[in-house]
């Protein structure tokens, strides 16, 4: 596989469109030091951005969180990422703008470091793989848990917060699960390392309210689609001794889109036909 640096294309970076290899950014820079960044995750399908408008006010929301607020209009990110489309040929894909504060200066005070933007977009077919959308993935508890939102701004898409998401995921593949189950720091069951979480039982759906994690537009695609459905929904503190009730698990996401789990540490769960419902409608919509 091409190591993502080396593809060919084009990325979008302050204005103009540099070739894939040489858009680069100086060692010293603040967002890489200090974690001064926020970015979107995006899909297109046959041409076409999913909720593109409502991945460009997080990446906005997520900025004036982070005091990263760029030169540019929604409208404005918008056009850049279609031409982003445009220039690498691309109608299926996954698109990634990042907003970070540049190498002028290395203090804790960001505001002498510039905000730079750049908008990449690459093809990525199955976030997990195909064989694990039939079998469903495997979790286990990560040691880590989601930040209070008083001590991470964990409302924003910031770069930072991965931290918390990538070491477990490691940790996970090192014990050989393909992802993680989160708490948050209250002890409630909050996400994956990067997808929401949903529960079934006695066919009404169940997912933790997003206290201390992203509110995924996936996450919410997926409440709609469930109410249109007749399901009942519940968005509540959900505790993890809950677990052992539920009959399917499934994950959302941009990147994941619908996944079901399989396996929870050593408790196996069936791929059942709420999963595979949500899933078909979720990818109707989308390609719609
Ligand atoms: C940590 C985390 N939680 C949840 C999500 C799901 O969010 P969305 O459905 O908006 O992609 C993502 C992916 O963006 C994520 O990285």
């Amino acid at each position: 596989m091409t190591n993502i640096d080396q593809r060919e294309g084009f990325i979008w970076i302050n204005g103009k469109f540099v070739k894939w290899q040489e858009a680069k950014i100086h060692v010293l820079t603040h967002g890489l030091h200090f974690g001064s960044s926020v970015f979107e995750g995006e899909r297109s399908y046959n041409g076409k951005v999913f909720k593109m408008r409502e991945h460009h006010e997080r990446l906005f929301e997520s900025a004036e969180i982070l005091d990263l607020t760029p030169q540019y209009t929604i409208e404005e990110i918008n056009d850049i990422v279609m031409e982003t489309l445009a220039q690498n040929n691309l109608t299926n894909a996954y698109i990634r703008p990042l907003i970070w504060r540049g190498s002028e200066n290395l203090s804790v005070f960001s505001r002498d470091s510039s905000i730079n933007v750049m908008v990449a977009a690459w093809e990525w077919k199955s976030y997990f793989g195909e064989d694990l959308l039939k079998e469903g993935v495997s979790l286990c508890w990560a040691d880590w848990r989601r930040p209070d939102p008083r001590t991470a701004p964990t409302s924003a898409k910031a770069s930072g917060l991965y931290m918390i998401g990538t070491i477990s995921k490691n940790k996970a593949r090192d014990k050989g699960f393909d992802d993680v189950i989160m708490t948050d720091y209250r002890g409630y069951i909050a996400e994956s390392s990067g997808s929401n979480i949903f529960f079934v039982i006695n066919d009404e759906i169940h997912t933790p309210a997003p206290h201390a994690f992203l509110n995924g537009i996936t996450r919410q695609t997926i409440i709609e689609i469930s109410k249109q459905k007749g399901y009942k929904v519940y968005s509540r503190d959900i505790l993890p001794e809950e677990l052992r009730d539920f009959d399917e698990v499934f994950l959302t996401g941009t990147a994941a889109e619908v996944v079901p789990v399989g396996k929870i540490e050593n408790q196996v769960f069936e791929i059942g036909y709420i999963t595979k419902e949500l899933r078909k409608a979720y990818l109707e919509l989308v390609n719609a």
